[in-house]
């Protein structure tokens, strides 16, 4: 086994053989390094411009927003692989809300509950719009980023967020 660290969230995955995605982030392929040779976004302590400022804050918020959304419609899921689906998208979003606030340097706040709906049909639709959103965002996020490490974190969620669209239309 070697050790393999995540250049987005910075975890290390013990394995073989490089994941084809990171399990905690969801970054792709490429930004999955050995462990000797990666240099984690969230280890480059930089002043942050305003705007990256304000675009990570409302990162953190919209990531928070949906690991309480996706926490609710695991809750409601009527078979145990949309459970499990939902349980680890909440994860995965869990996880980019912690790397806005290493980002940052600032503490995680509490999330709040959020609600959805009974129906699983009506919680995928949901969940496509919310991803969606969150794509042509950090899209947008990426471009206006003036630093490196930025420029890079929004890329990769930008891919990310349209990898879960992908996942949902799957299911519709
Ligand atoms: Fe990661
Ligand atoms: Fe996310």
């Amino acid at each position: 086994m070697k050790t393999y660290i995540c250049e987005i969230c910075g975890d290390a995955y013990l394995g073989e053989e490089a994941p084809s995605e990171c399990p905690f982030c969801g970054a792709r392929h490429g930004f999955i390094k050995a462990g000797s040779e990666a240099k984690p976004i969230v280890n480059e302590k930089i002043e942050l411009s305003e705007i990256s400022k304000k675009n990570l804050e409302e990162t953190l918020a919209l990531e928070t927003n949906a690991n309480a959304i996706y926490l609710c419609m695991a809750g409601k899921a009527k078979t145990y692989e949309i459970k499990a689906m939902y349980k680890r998208l909440a994860k995965v979003e869990l996880e980019h809300a912690v790397i806005c606030t290493k980002l940052m340097g600032i503490e995680m706040s509490e999330i709040k509950a959020e609600i959805c709906s009974d129906e699983d049909v009506e919680n995928f639709k949901e969940t496509i719009k919310l991803e969606e959103h969150a794509t042509d965002l950090y899209h947008k996020f990426a471009l206006e980023a003036v630093e490196k490490n930025i420029k890079i974190f929004f890329t990769a969620l930008t891919q990310i967020e349209a990898g879960h669209t992908r996942l949902i239309k799957n299911y519709l």
